[in-house]
């Protein structure tokens, strides 16, 4: 069996009580405290802050049960003993050959078109591939379009480039295509430059909703026609839960007229900060002669040979089969909860990806909300962070269903029906 199977067995998940996390992390300790005390939060060395109690299901994060540890590593000793001193010098500029192979054969398993190794550039995770798209793509002032809602910390990586968000109205079937034609047209008119439209087509962050095939047929068009880079955002490719993951922007848009970023975070470990990118050649040939590429060397390096020894293993198809039986029926528990305790709101159905999108009945304000939710042990991220530039998302919330078992996301949908009824009653 591999090591990334025995992991995930080894969490006895089923037989867990719900309620209340314990994960399995281990407690960081400072070199000098006493054994059995915590660290002071300034000590921390994650993001997370399990709150006793608590059902979280604000971060959108992978179960830390089921991050390959082992697994990891033992590749990470593999690419030692494989490449001695040349696993610390600075790394190849577009990113180690293995991996951009590993990286083609995981495409030509999920999408419709295999990259060539000169379109792939490795990077920090996805969201350093934004970063780096802005910064190749954009001059001051640009407007740049964002469907609303959106993943809120890409909005943050935009905001660090001196450029104007303009927002694109998104509905069941993704982003609406004919708006965001209309909105070129008319930002254009009005004499400003619009040189990038960030989206993500796939298993969306937060809505968790798939782009419809005619539009995204229609959307490659129109980028391909105004002369936009639509940067495509792809974290959640690997992740389908009923059937197959559509073809991605990148694979049948014109060559130039699409930027994907990948990410080894879902799937793997966000710590790792390891991800790509694929686009024409020509940008990824800017995208390795930025300086930041040329003054530090390739990307992530040492991650990136783990990642490229663990994957030459075998384990990594398996370990995403696994994700994908879990987390389908973590999804099945939370919606069956929402189902059962609260049929008065809608929610979307996701074909993949983290996270579902709940619209509270009776207008309810899921801001406002919070504190009573909190208060009976359940937690989430309204709607209202999703809106980049606008004021929607009110009565929404997004629920990510990846960090818990079952039983505990059933209970947390009771929980945040508990809150609604008290405020409706209130
Ligand atoms: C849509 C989307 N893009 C990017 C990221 C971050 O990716 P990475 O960890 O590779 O930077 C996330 C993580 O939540 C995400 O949901």
């Amino acid at each position: 069996m591999s090591p990334a199977r025995t992991a995930i067995m080894r969490a006895p998940r089923a037989a867990r009580t719900p309620v209340v996390r314990h994960h399995t992390r281990v407690p960081y300790r400072l070199p000098d405290s006493p054994p059995g005390t915590t660290a002071p939060d300034d000590a921390r060395v994650v993001q997370v802050v399990d709150r006793p109690g608590i059902i979280d299901l604000a971060w959108g994060h992978p179960d830390v049960d089921l991050l390959p540890v082992a697994a990891l590593r033992a590749a990470t000793a593999e690419a030692f003993d494989r490449y001695g001193p040349d696993a610390l010098s600075y790394g190849r500029d577009a990113g180690p050959p293995p991996l951009v192979e590993a990286i083609r054969d995981r495409l030509a398993a999920t999408d419709a078109r295999v990259p060539t190794p000169a379109e792939i550039v490795v990077t920090a995770g996805a969201s350093h591939a934004l970063d780096l798209a802005a910064t190749l793509l954009l001059s001051p002032g640009d407007a740049v379009l964002v469907e609303e809602p959106t993943y809120h910390l890409a909005v943050r990586v935009l905001r660090d480039h001196p450029v104007d968000l303009v927002s694109l109205p998104f509905d069941g079937g993704g982003l609406r295509t004919e708006a965001a034609a209309e909105t070129i047209t008319r930002l254009r008119g009005a004499g400003r430059r619009v040189r990038m439209l960030y989206t993500i087509p796939t298993f969306h962050n937060p809505t968790g909703v798939t782009l419809e095939d005619g539009r995204r047929r229609e959307l490659v068009a129109l980028a391909a026609e105004a002369e936009v880079t639509i940067v495509e955002d792809d974290v959640y490719r690997e992740l389908a839960y009923d059937g197959t993951t559509p073809p991605s922007l990148w694979s049948i848009g014109a060559p130039g007229s699409v930027v994907r970023l990948g990410s080894f975070s879902k799937t793997i470990a966000p710590g790792l900060r390891l991800g790509y990118l694929s686009a024409d050649t020509a940008l990824a040939a800017r995208a390795v002669a930025s300086g930041v590429i040329d003054s530090g060397g390739g990307i992530a390096h040492v991650p990136a040979l783990a990642v490229a020894t663990y994957i030459a293993t075998g384990a990594y198809p398996g370990h995403v089969e696994d994700l994908r039986r879990l987390y389908r029926a973590r999804r099945d528990a939370l919606l069956g909860g929402l189902a059962e305790h609260l049929p008065d709101a809608s929610w979307t159905q996701p074909r993949g990806g983290f996270f579902t999108w709940v619209t509270l009945p009776g207008g309810l304000d899921a801001a406002a909300l919070l504190p009573a939710a909190e208060a009976r042990g359940v937690s989430y991220v309204p709607g209202r962070r999703f809106y980049a530039t606008g004021d929607g998302g009110r009565s929404s919330l997004r629920l990510a269903f990846t960090r818990y078992p079952e039983a505990d996301l059933a209970e947390a949908a009771r929980r945040i029906a508990s809150a609604v009824r008290d405020a409706r009653r209130g």
